[in-house]
């Protein structure tokens, strides 16, 4: 209970959050990451939870080719990379692969995981936004199943704003954000309640795998969401929307780029402004 009943509110808020993050990376981290029923209790194998990393990559870079989008393959980052299940199939299409995370063990046991591959870079990051990096930095930024985690909608579109500021002009963001709540509060006080179980008795000595694998107590997992008319905000001026994909659920995605720059058919370098570029784009499609 130390997690929930500190002095300080604001460290003990993030202090928490940390470490519930911790606590999936050692009771079940695969699961954690791919919420899949019948594969909880450390039911996934590597290979095939990899596996889904890979197809989901692969179908991601037939999305891009099939709207002829260009892209770079120089540096990667795969923001709430857990243990480098999308970080591992990035890194065979890109020259370097950053996957950064806010906790400990999930970096602690991606490095182990992939000890071997030299293009995969993972870091522990516990700041609000992306300092750690410089700008215009990036090809690529992909990231899912993570900002619907982060408890404040100011913090996930501060992170939006960062990814921005890190990538390079012309430079893709693809990103899954929930746009509808996936519970009642009815739920989410139940699962709540559960989580503070779970800490209680771990603190009065059970272990915690048999708090979790016996008792089927676990700590709390965030959810949150943002209407995708409030995310577009965040993104006027500095970047273009290609595509919202499966708006109004869970599984929203978002594919953007920022400050588009063009070719035209001589190949002379033109800078077109964003909602021109989404027009282009729009008729292209048609
Ligand atoms: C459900 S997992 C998804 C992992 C990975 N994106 C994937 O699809 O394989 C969510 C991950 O986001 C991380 N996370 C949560 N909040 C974060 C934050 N503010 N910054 C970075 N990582 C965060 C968690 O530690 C966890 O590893």
């Amino acid at each position: 209970m130390r997690e929930y009943f500190s002095k300080n509110g604001e460290n003990m808020r993030k202090h928490k959050y940390h470490s519930d993050w911790d606590e999936f990376a050692q009771l079940d981290p695969k699961w954690a990451i791919l919420t899949e029923p019948s594969k909880k209790y450390n039911k996934w194998n590597d290979k095939e939870f990899f596996e889904t990393g890979e197809r989901e990559i692969r179908n991601f870079l037939t999305k891009i080719e099939s709207l002829d989008i260009e892209i770079k393959f120089g540096q990667a980052l795969d923001f709430g990379c857990g243990i480098g299940r999308l970080t591992r199939a990035l890194a065979k299409h890109f020259d370097k692969v950053y996957g950064i995370d806010i906790s400990e063990k999930m970096i602690s046991n991606a490095k182990k995981l992939h000890k071997e591959n030299k293009k995969m870079v993972f870091l522990q990051n516990t700041q609000n936004d992306l300092s750690c990096f410089k700008s215009n930095k990036f090809d690529l930024i992909y990231s899912v199943f993570t900002l619907q985690h982060i408890s404040e909608r100011n913090v996930i579109k501060d992170y939006i704003t960062e990814f921005l500021k890190i990538l390079k002009p012309g430079g893709l963001l693809y990103f899954q954000l929930p746009t509808v709540a996936d519970r009642t509060w009815l739920k989410s006080i139940l699962l709540r309640v559960r989580g503070y179980i779970y800490y209680l008795f771990v603190n009065i000595g059970f272990s915690k795998e048999y708090c979790f694998s016996h008792l089927r107590l676990e700590p709390y997992m965030h959810m949150n969401y943002i209407p995708s008319n409030e995310i577009k905000t965040v993104f006027s001026g500095g970047a273009t929307i290609f595509g919202v994909y499966n708006d109004k659920n869970v599984e929203t995605t978002y594919l953007v780029q920022k400050n588009a720059v063009r070719l035209t058919a001589d190949t002379r370098e033109i800078k077109v402004s964003p909602n021109c570029l989404g027009q282009l784009l729009l008729s292209a499609e048609r």
